[in-house]
């Protein structure tokens, strides 16, 4: 995740240094980003603290915190919609103000940042420390990395540029 963040700043740098930018690689990046990751992966982090949240030895600050990781999955869904858009009207040549477009990539990819930091620094480390093995068993099945179309063994062809960029 965080080198696919990094390889779409790489290209939006390129961009704002009056650059070529490799467009079709942030195109993919997005592709795969609102795609799987908004409609895969999300909900499988969803569904884990869901559980989380509905057990009786969790505080309110700890539910508060499930409610903010929810709340960034859908403003990450709608920042990377309309950062995708903005993509694809630069691919098709549809006129474009300038500082709209950062705005929309900037404010995309720190919020991807920030939200990875927050889960890294406090919410993975929460589920460790409060989900017993009985909730991981309850859990099983929940997001098989194998499906992953980018890290899994299976690289769709869609990703393969993608990947190899990395
Ligand atoms: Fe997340």
């Amino acid at each position: 995740m965080v080198q696919i963040l990094n390889a779409i700043e790489r290209e939006l740098r390129r961009l704002e240094g009056h650059e070529a930018a490799d467009l079709p690689l942030v195109h993919d990046a997005l592709h795969y980003l609102t795609n799987y990751a908004d409609l895969y992966h999300h909900p499988v982090e969803d569904r884990l603290f869901e559980h989380l949240e509905r057990l009786d030895r969790i505080d309110d600050s700890t539910r508060d915190q499930v409610v903010r990781l929810r709340e960034e999955h859908q403003a990450l869904y709608v920042k990377g919609k309309a950062f995708f858009d903005a993509i694809r009207e630069v691919e098709s040549e549809v006129a474009m103000e300038r500082r709209e477009f950062d705005h929309l990539a900037r404010d995309y990819l720190d919020s991807q940042r920030q939200h990875l930091d927050f889960e890294e620094a406090i919410m993975f480390p929460l589920a460790r420390r409060v989900l017993a093995a009985e909730d991981w068993d309850a859990l099983a099945g929940v997001g098989d990395i194998e499906s992953d179309p980018l890290f899994g063994h299976l690289v769709h062809q869609e990703y393969e540029r993608l990947k190899n960029a990395l």
